[in-house]
């Protein structure tokens, strides 16, 4: 099995290996806390154990569920924000085609609601379902978010209008807690099929859940690869203690290292675009888990080459507070060669029959170098490729790597209790009871 590999070399410009490796001790103790369940936050451990302990009658039920709204779909509306959507979007975005709405039919598109409270998204929203055969998944774990709450609100009403109380019974399915919450109380009442999101699995860590799941399930990608793929992850996780044989520790004792030497940023670099949705679950599950007590790598990202010009020129000569971490990709899924052109009218005869991936590699190398002479270290994740199995394995390692990394900074990396801040004025301006 070919796995996700850590390469630190072009972060050495900045910091010393001999300065990595002496957090080894830190990160082992990390590891151990995750595995033993004896440190800050471990009643949220649920995430490690995950894809060795998906219960397969749910698994079953999941698939056949999926298979009846497919039939009636060509959107399924995906109700969520943080935790509750990006780990979905940030799988589908990263399979689909760019173009997979203009083939509606084809098999489901899934579109998103609840992960903003934008006025105008709303009203296009309800154009697009006045006009396609549609379903809802809703999710949210505590089931009182407001964002999503709205949301479903605003489509089950289209729905009902549309199809008919009895129906949407058919078309709508939650994702929420085992026993609590209005979303709970909603579904029990209404009669719309439940999948649990389990107690001891936050939000930002509840994509290998059925949050996850179901929906990359619906858009037609194969959940059994994802989970594959993260349970050969996990094992390389779990297994190895040392920083070469262990991706996750060798990643969270970098970042760690360049932090201490007062690097305050990280800017996850990917080469694709189709890779954006990525860098947004990353900055989630990384910024939420280490942002507290007035620590934390702020998470940043970047798309190379499209954002070189325009960020480009910070990173390579402004403040030097950033870290970058390239995300790269092996083997492209499609293979374009630049035509020839016996008239080389724009010059660029000297690319010609070079693949696109060749071109987008000598862009990333030469950025590399770019940065690192800019004082800026980079460190490379790389994969063989980008398909369900390794995007599997790639969010268990971000995953892993995020709980050690927190541990070794010295924080819960499993609570937010800073979100609640917006939310109490938020409440107190529209007026709730209580507040
Ligand atoms: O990581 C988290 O816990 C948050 O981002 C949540 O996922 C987000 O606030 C949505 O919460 P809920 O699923 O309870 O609606």
């Amino acid at each position: 099995m070919d796995a996700l590999k850590v390469n630190i070399n072009h972060a050495l410009n900045c910091i010393e290996k001999d300065a990595i490796d002496a957090l080894l001790p830190e990160v082992l103790a990390a590891q151990k806390h995750l595995i033993d369940g004896d440190a800050a936050g471990n009643d949220f451990l649920g995430w490690v154990d995950l894809p060795e302990n998906l219960d397969k009658d749910m698994l079953a039920r999941l698939k056949a569920d999926v298979k009846r709204l497919q039939d009636k779909s060509q959107v399924m509306v995906v109700v969520g924000i943080g935790g509750s959507y990006l780990g979905a979007r940030m799988v589908i975005e990263a399979l689909q085609s760019e173009f997979a709405a203009m083939n509606l039919g084809n098999k489901p598109f899934v579109v998103y609601a609840g992960h903003t409270l934008g006025e105008d998204y709303y009203g296009q929203l309800l154009n697009l379902l006045d006009h396609v055969d549609y379903t809802t998944c809703v999710i949210s774990k505590s089931g009182t978010t407001t964002e999503p709450a709205v949301a479903f609100r605003i489509v089950k009403a289209h729905m009902e209008k549309k199809y008919g109380h009895e129906e949407c019974q058919k078309r709508i399915v939650a994702i929420t807690d085992a026993k609590r919450g209005a979303l709970h109380d909603i579904a029990t009442q209404e009669g719309y099929p439940m999948y649990v999101i389990p107690d001891n699995v936050g939000g930002r860590f509840s994509v290998l859940t059925p949050v996850g799941l179901l929906p990359i399930a619906m858009a037609g990608y194969d959940i059994d690869r994802l989970i594959q793929g993260a349970r050969d992850m996990r094992r390389i996780c779990i297994e190895n203690k040392t920083l070469e044989s262990n991706p996750a520790l060798m990643y969270a004792a970098v970042r760690n290292a360049i932090y201490r030497k007062g690097i305050k940023v990280e800017m996850l670099v990917s080469c694709q675009l189709n890779l954006r949705y990525l860098a947004e679950w990353w900055k989630q599950l990384y910024g939420e888990s280490e942002g507290k007590n007035g620590k934390g790598i702020m998470p940043h990202s970047i798309t190379i080459t499209t954002d070189l010009h325009s960020m480009g020129q910070y990173v390579q000569d402004g403040e030097r507070l950033m870290m970058e971490t390239m995300l790269r990709v092996s083997k492209p899924n499609s293979t374009v060669p630049v035509p020839t052109d016996e008239r080389n009218l724009d010059s660029i005869n000297y690319l010609t029959c070079k693949t696109l991936t060749q071109i987008n590699d000598c862009a990333a190398e030469g950025t590399i170098a770019a940065h690192n002479a800019g004082g800026v270290p980079v460190v490379e994740l790389t994969v063989p490729m980008i398909d369900e199995y390794y995007i599997g394995q790639i969010i268990y390692f971000f995953e892993f790597a995020c709980g050690v990394s927190g541990y070794t900074l010295g924080v819960n990396p499993f609570d937010q209790p800073g979100v609640e801040a917006y939310k109490k004025n938020m409440f107190h301006l529209l007026g709730k009871p209580g507040f």
